[in-house]
């Protein structure tokens, strides 16, 4: 054998995510390359800001002579305790975090594959509500071993709150078949609907979670990208961060844990910047470290965002602006769906929404998704299937909306025009 048994399972896997994007890359729009080439309205991220994100990054970038040495491989103390008092104004921890409570790699992907090569064993299983964000295949399992274990918690579609008596019976069920239950994954806002679990069923989950004693993460990376608040002034900031709740009134805190990343409230996807935070499991923030070397972020991009986040008003001001920007992006593109009869997901977190086009379709399958999709990248413009978010149900397709209206508008009506 040419690999390691690991790597070869490593390589049996398989993320539909990826596969559906690897077929879209010569397809892609490219102002030098490729001038008619299809309009990303498919990944996740958000370019309202970019200029704005792009100037402050170059003033950031500032070196001094020390960074041309090897950092701290969880990152400097510096940037911990500025992501500590960031942490502390926009996740309201209901216990004081310290700055030894946040590790540092180089992306939220890797931040949970980090994570999950210290809490879980090969051949345990991760339970992860559907629909779920497709690369989750490989950030959990890539090198760990750790299997995916889909569980369908929502009555509907759109309905996020969860029924306990039914993550039970997945739980016993996985078990009855001998599969070890070791973590559970939650992705809030969601991936891809865009909405955020109540504190109900954050509570809901955490107390599953102490019964059966496995660990549960929280991957918060779109937590301060929520807008409904702007669209509805009545309403509140959808988004409940675990770390804002009394939870060591509900689980052994040793088992939660909280994924964040700059991808998406910033960003800046290229940067890699991705965070594990955990605050009461001493052994696992030692794990942590000895492992952190594999994910070690540039001295260039610790100081980068040393003299970003010291700049707490630009930082909070950027985020507000945002959110904002992000509303506005959002009222637009559901009046113009509107306008076309297309029906979509209400949305309150994030740069996409789901769009339901099953009334449009004469026939909903999976393989006239397929087909749709195909002839909406030769029409020019790229949307993300549903399936790849393991959707049980086609006509579904995730969106992209945090673009310039120009570009938005075009895409848009190219998506239209697939539809004919
Ligand atoms: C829910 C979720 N987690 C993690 C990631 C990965 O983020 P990063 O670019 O920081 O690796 C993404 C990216 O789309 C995501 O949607």
């Amino acid at each position: 054998m040419s690999v390691s048994k690991r790597a070869s399972e490593s390589l049996s896997l398989t993320c539909p995510m990826f596969g559906a994007f690897s077929q879209t890359l010569n397809k892609m729009y490219n102002a030098d390359t490729n001038p008619n080439g299809a309009l990303n309205l498919g990944v996740a991220h958000n370019d309202l800001l970019q200029q704005k994100v792009f100037e402050k990054a170059k003033a950031c970038l500032q070196l001094t002579p020390n960074d041309l040495n090897y950092g701290p491989s969880e990152g400097t103390q510096e940037l911990r305790q500025l992501m500590k008092d960031f942490f502390t104004r926009h996740f309201h921890p209901y216990y004081p975090m310290n700055w030894t409570d946040i590790f540092v790699h180089t992306g939220a992907g890797a931040s949970i594959n980090q994570l999950f090569l210290s809490i879980g064993d090969p051949g345990d299983y991760c339970l992860i509500p559907t629909p779920f964000y497709g690369a989750f295949e490989y950030d959990v399992s890539v090198h760990t071993g750790i299997h995916i274990l889909p569980v369908n918690l929502h009555k509907e579609l759109q309905d996020m709150s969860i029924d306990p008596d039914q993550l039970e019976s997945y739980y016993q069920g996985a078990t009855s078949e001998g599969k070890k239950v070791t973590s559970m994954l939650i992705t809030n806002p969601e991936n891809p609907l865009a909405k955020c679990y109540s504190k109900k069923d954050i509570e809901t989950i955490l107390a599953f979670a102490d019964r059966h004693h496995i660990h549960v993460v929280f991957d918060e990376i779109y937590a301060l990208s929520t807008y409904s608040q702007f669209l509805d002034e009545k309403t509140e900031d959808p988004f409940v961060s675990v770390l804002s709740l009394p939870y060591k009134e509900l689980i052994d805190p040793a088992l939660v844990h909280v994924i964040y990343g700059l991808s998406k409230d910033f960003a800046v996807n290229g940067f890699r910047v991705g965070y594990v935070v955990n605050q009461f499991n001493g052994p696992l923030k030692q794990a942590l470290r000895r492992s952190s070397a594999f994910s070690y972020l540039s001295t260039i991009t610790d100081r980068l965002l040393c003299n970003m986040f010291s700049d707490t008003k630009w930082i909070d001001e950027y985020l507000l602006e945002n959110r904002q920007a992000l509303a506005a992006s959002y009222t637009r593109t559901t009046e113009f769906l509107k306008s076309e009869g297309i029906d979509y997901i209400a949305a309150q977190a994030g740069p996409f929404l789901l769009v339901d086009i099953r009334n449009k379709l004469v026939s909903a399958t999976s393989e006239s998704d397929d087909l749709l999709w195909a002839k909406m990248l030769d029409g020019g413009v790229y949307l993300a299937k549903g399936s790849v978010f393991y959707i049980g149900q086609p006509g579904f397709f995730r969106l992209t909306f945090a673009l310039p209206w120009d570009e938005l508008h075009k895409g848009l009506t190219r998506f239209i025009k697939a539809l004919q």
